[in-house]
C-alpha cells in the first residue's frame, strides 16, 4: 500500500515552486507524490518520456523532458521553469544512476560520464535556480548523496566518487549561498528499495544482509527518503544548511 502523505502538513510548502529532477520513477517519483501532496506546484525533470507523461497525468505534476548530463539543456529547461512558475523555491537534485563497473575496465570516457550523471548536473541546477533565489531572499537546495561512499562500496568507483564530492560540494554551496537566505542540504539513503533495485540487484540473500546490518529490521522504501525531502524543504528546517541528513535504518553504523 503505498504511503499517502495525510498524515504529513507542512503548510509553508503549500504553492511553493519545487523542482525535481530524476521525477519519473523511483525516489524522485515519491518526491513528486509527497510534494504535490503538499499543495506545492510541482515540476520535475526526466529523461524517461514514457514514466515522465504517466507520473505527471497521475499527479497533476508537469513533466519536463531532459537529459541532465545535457547542462545547455537543463539550463534552458530551469529557465523556463522559473518563467512560467515566477521562480523555484525549493529543488532536489535527485537524478543519478548507481551502474556497476569493474575499476580494471574504466576507461576515462566512461569515467566522466559516470561523474556527468552523478555530479555535474547537481551544480550547473544549483547555479541556474540560485540567481532567482537569491533575489527572492531564500531558497532551499536539496542534493542526493548515498552511504555507498561511507561504506567505501566496491564495484562503483564512479558513483562513489562522485556521490562523496557531492558531500564537499554541499558544504561548500552552504556557504556561497547561506548569505542570501538559500539553505543546501544533502539526503544521503541507504539501501532504498526501488523498481530499478528489485529488478536488477535484490535477492534474497541480499535482502538478509541488508536486514543484518540495519539497525531497523526492514527495509526502506522511497517514501522514508521522500519524507525527508519534505522536511528539508520546508521552512521547519529553517535552521538547517550544509549538512548530511542520512536515511539508512542504521546502517552505517556498522
Ligand atoms: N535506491 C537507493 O537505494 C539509493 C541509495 C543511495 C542513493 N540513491 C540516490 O537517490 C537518487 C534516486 O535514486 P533512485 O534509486 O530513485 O534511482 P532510479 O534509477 O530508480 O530513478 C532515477 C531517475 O532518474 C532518471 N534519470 C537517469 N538519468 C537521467 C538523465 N541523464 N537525465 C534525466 N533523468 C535521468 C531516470 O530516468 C529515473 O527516473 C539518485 O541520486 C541515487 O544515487 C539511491
Amino acid at each position: 500500500m503505498p504511503f499517502d502523505y495525510t498524515s504529513v502538513q507542512y503548510r509553508s510548502l503549500e504553492g511553493r515552486s519545487v523542482v525535481i529532477t530524476g521525477g519519473a520513477s523511483g525516489i524522485g517519483e515519491e518526491m513528486v507524490r509527497a510534494f504535490v501532496a503538499q499543495g506545492s506546484r510541482v515540476s520535475f525533470i526526466d529523461i524517461n518520456r514514457e514514466l515522465g507523461e504517466a507520473v505527471a497525468s497521475a499527479t497533476g505534476a508537469s513533466f519536463h523532458f531532459c537529459d541532465v548530463t545535457d547542462i545547455p539543456a537543463l539550463r534552458d529547461v530551469l529557465a523556463r521553469i522559473e518563467s512560467a512558475h515566477g521562480g523555484v523555491n525549493v529543488l532536489v537534485n535527485n537524478a543519478g544512476k548507481d551502474d556497476r563497473h569493474d575499476m580494471a575496465e574504466v576507461e576515462p570516457e566512461y569515467w566522466r560520464r559516470a561523474l556527468a550523471l552523478n555530479l555535474d548536473h547537481q551544480f550547473f541546477a544549483t547555479q541556474a535556480v540560485a540567481k532567482g533565489m537569491a533575489k527572492a531572499g531564500r531558497g532551499s537546495i536539496i542534493m542526493l548523496g548515498s552511504i555507498s561512499w561511507m561504506r567505501g562500496r566496491p564495484g562503483m568507483i564512479g558513483y562513489t566518487t562522485a556521490k562523496a564530492a557531492i558531500s564537499g560540494m554541499t558544504r561548500t554551496l552552504a556557504r556561497e549561498l547561506g548569505p542570501s537566505g538559500i539553505r543546501v542540504n544533502c539526503i544521503v539513503p541507504g539501501a532504498i528499495l526501488t523498481e530499478r533495485q528489485e529488478k536488477l540487484w535484490l535477492t534474497p540473500e541480499l535482502n538478509q544482509q541488508f536486514l543484518d546490518l540495519q539497525a531497523l529490521k526492514f527495509r526502506l522504501d522511497a517514501s522514508h527518503v521522500a519524507k525527508m525531502a519534505l522536511f528539508l524543504g520546508s521552512d521547519e528546517s529553517g535552521g538547517c544548511t550544509g549538512a548530511n541528513f542520512i536515511v539508512d535504518a542504521g546502517l552505517t553504523q556498522n
